[in-house]
């Protein structure tokens, strides 16, 4: 019997390296899926949104699960779904929840992780009552802007490409592009 020595810490570097999904990661209203659409559709890829699957597989919208759930049941959500996009997934473009690289480091083994940088401020100026309403850890704008320093830490210190995102989602998408070629 021939007895190999690997570690899982390497066997889940190989496993990040042969995936070839795009993750993108960034701060509520950073534009992760409007511009993630448009790059999968330029790849002819699929693309993923894990909001949009947590929410079709409960049933319900993301204010309600935290109404109704609370944050840790959505963060356990947000867990199965990393474990099945590892398992399931190559070849996509995904747009991830603002908190899903911070609380689920495992993303990382789905594909290449992508920051969309964007400053606090000009979040702030994208969001209308309805981007609000859909974001309950918006409620409170002090907490948010404190939640988004400590977020901007920890992105840029877990992405693989951080890609400036203050400027219009064209030209975000064709700098992501060139990123990713
Ligand atoms: C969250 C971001 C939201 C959503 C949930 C929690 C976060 O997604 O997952 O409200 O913790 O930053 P978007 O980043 O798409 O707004």
């Amino acid at each position: 019997m021939v007895r190999t020595n690997i570690s899982l810490k390497s066997v889940r570097k190989i496993i990040r390296l042969s995936a070839t999904n795009i993750v993108l990661i960034g701060f509520m209203g950073s534009g992760k899926s409007a511009v993630g659409r448009l790059l999968a559709k330029s790849k002819q890829n699929f693309f993923l949104d894990t909001d949009a699957m947590i929410e079709s597989a409960e049933g319900k919208s993301i204010p309600k699960i935290f109404e109704e759930d609370g944050e840790e049941y959505f963060r356990s959500l947000e867990e199965s779904v990393v474990s099945w996009l590892i398992n399931n997934v190559n070849d996509a473009v995904i747009s991830t929840g603002g908190g899903m690289l911070v609380y689920c480091e495992k993303l990382k083994e789905v594909g290449k992780i992508v920051y969309l940088k964007v400053p606090f401020e000009t979040i702030m100026s994208r969001m209308d009552k309805n981007e609000l309403k859909k974001r309950p850890l918006f409620n409170d704008l002090e907490k948010a802007r404190v939640l988004y320093d400590e977020r901007n830490s920890v992105y840029e210190k877990r992405a693989d490409i951080i890609i400036s995102a203050d400027a219009s989602i064209e030209v975000v998408f064709s700098r992501l592009r060139d990123a990713v070629a």
